[in-house]
């Protein structure tokens, strides 16, 4: 089984969604993926996410109203097989925790995924208006969908 945790600074704007738009997308294919999220920042732990994110969420369908914000930790790295990130600082701030080069070669920016090799940040949406989480709900979501269609590629290789 695939394991899979979106980092990025809060864990209350864009991770939470990441998480919540991943768990959909591999449960309406029936993917036997784990999916959860973190920050690197301590500062919201213990909070839902951002009302603007519960928001966009629903309104494509996605509940994550029972998420709660924890901070990125060492362990991680055990727990999961792979670590969206969603900006360059969210990379650094991770890759630095890396204990090996194994467990740093885990650590991807989300937007690659879609962008290959241009290094792109999904923006920080918290002190904007209600456009900046449309359109990291669009980044996202364009980004799980080619995460899952990797995995059932990765699948129907095996
Ligand atoms: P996130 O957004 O990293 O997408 O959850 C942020 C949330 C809170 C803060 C920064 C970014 N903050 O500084 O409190």
């Amino acid at each position: 089984m695939m394991k899979i945790i979106m980092v990025c600074l809060g864990n209350i704007c864009r991770s939470p969604l990441a998480e919540g738009i991943l768990k959909e997308k591999a449960g309406a294919r029936g993917l036997d993926v784990t999916v959860d999220s973190a920050g690197t920042a301590a500062y919201h732990a213990g909070e839902r996410p951002d009302r603007r994110s519960q928001e966009i969420a629903r309104k494509h369908g996605i509940d994550i109203s029972q998420q709660r914000a924890r901070q990125f930790e060492v362990a991680d790295f055990d727990l999961f097989d792979k670590i969206y990130v969603m900006d360059l600082h969210n990379f650094d701030d991770v890759v630095s925790l890396a204990g090996s080069e194994r467990d740093a070669e885990k650590v991807h920016l989300i937007l690659n995924t879609i962008y290959p090799g241009k290094n792109l940040s999904v923006p920080d949406p918290y002190y904007g208006g209600k456009n900046g989480f449309e359109k990291v709900y669009r980044m996202l979501d364009a980004s799980c969908e080619k995460i899952v269609e990797d995995i059932m590629l990765q699948n129907a290789d095996r």
